[in-house]
């Protein structure tokens, strides 16, 4: 089988005051980039073939409330904006979640002295980070934090602003998987207090996934997706028989650092196993797929 280039989607990270490239301690092969270096990666990835890119912000320091997030001229809103400056024919795409701004290190917004999300509060401030990047010339923005109406909130926010070009992959069926644990090390984004388990979906109860999805479309999704990818190919197979609407599989960092240690420990061929799992998800029927390697 032969993967198609233009359906992968190459996840990327940029930190704010970062003075060069930095090599991530948890996941071989993946980088940090300041503001330049990322312009500079993305179009040496786009010699290579690539074309959508998922863009995920560091700030320099976090704060309770986690302004940076969605402030005027945020970090992801300058660096959307740098790369569609200096890029043609690529496809940005924006995370849109709070954890890795806020101290606390939950997706959503918690008042202080408090430790449950205010969901009014937080379907606020992911709106206005949603916009900032459309404003700044994200493609796609992508709502993460799991908040019930996400979707729907940025939907109507970005067509208020005159942004209904700007479309919406939603982290649609995101469970509480174990295998972020990688990723929350480069985003320094591991809560901290309690877990993720009252918003994130529940593994145990994975059908429940499929009405997630729907509730997604209705809101607004224009790409739907299941995350983490390997575990939930029964998902990703119903999904596509149910519903009329692209979509995205997650292959998380937990998954890729999996497979690299496995290949770096000499049990496995790292290319021979990309070329197995990855044509995997395309069998159970996504249209894309987000990995961390090529
Ligand atoms: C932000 C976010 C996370 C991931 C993607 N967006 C972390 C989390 O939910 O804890 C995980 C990505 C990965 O592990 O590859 N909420
Ligand atoms: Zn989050």
């Amino acid at each position: 089988m032969r993967i198609n280039l233009n359906n992968l989607i190459y996840p990327l990270f940029v930190e704010e005051g970062l003075k060069k490239i930095k090599p991530t301690p948890s996941l071989e092969g993946v980088y940090i980039y300041p503001l330049e270096g990322l312009v500079k990666e993305v179009k040496k990835l786009k010699g290579l073939g690539l074309k959508r890119f998922l863009i995920f912000g560091a700030p320099a320091k976090k704060t309770w409330e986690p302004v940076s997030a969605y402030k005027k001229g945020s970090l992801v809103s300058r660096a959307i904006a740098s790369i569609k400056s200096k890029v043609s024919g690529v496809t940005l795409m924006t995370d849109v979640c709070l954890c890795a701004y806020a101290r606390h290190g939950h997706c959503g917004i918690i008042d202080p002295g408090k430790t449950v999300i205010n969901k009014k509060e937080t379907l606020r401030a992911l709106s206005a980070m949603a916009l900032s990047h459309a404003r700044a010339g994200a493609d796609y923005v992508s709502p993460s934090a799991m908040c019930l109406g996400q979707t729907k909130a940025i939907r109507k926010t970005l067509n208020n602003a005159g942004h209904a070009r700007t479309k919406i992959m939603g982290y649609s069926a995101k469970f509480a998987s174990n295998f972020y644990g990688p990723f929350r090390d480069i985003a320094d984004s591991a809560p901290g207090f309690g877990d993720r388990s009252s918003y994130q979906l529940n593994y145990k109860n994975s059908q429940v996934a499929l009405a997630r999805i729907e509730a997604d479309i209705k809101e607004g999704a224009d790409i739907i997706m299941v995350k983490p990818a390997l575990n939930y190919l029964d998902i990703i197979k119903e999904a596509k028989a149910r519903f009329n609407k692209p979509l995205a599989v997650y292959n998380v960092s937990g998954e890729y650092f999996n497979l690299k240690q496995g290949a770096k420990l000499g049990y496995w061929n790292e290319k021979q196993a990309v070329q197995e799992v990855i044509p995997g998800f395309v069998y159970a029927g996504d249209q894309f797929t987000l990995i961390f390697k090529i």
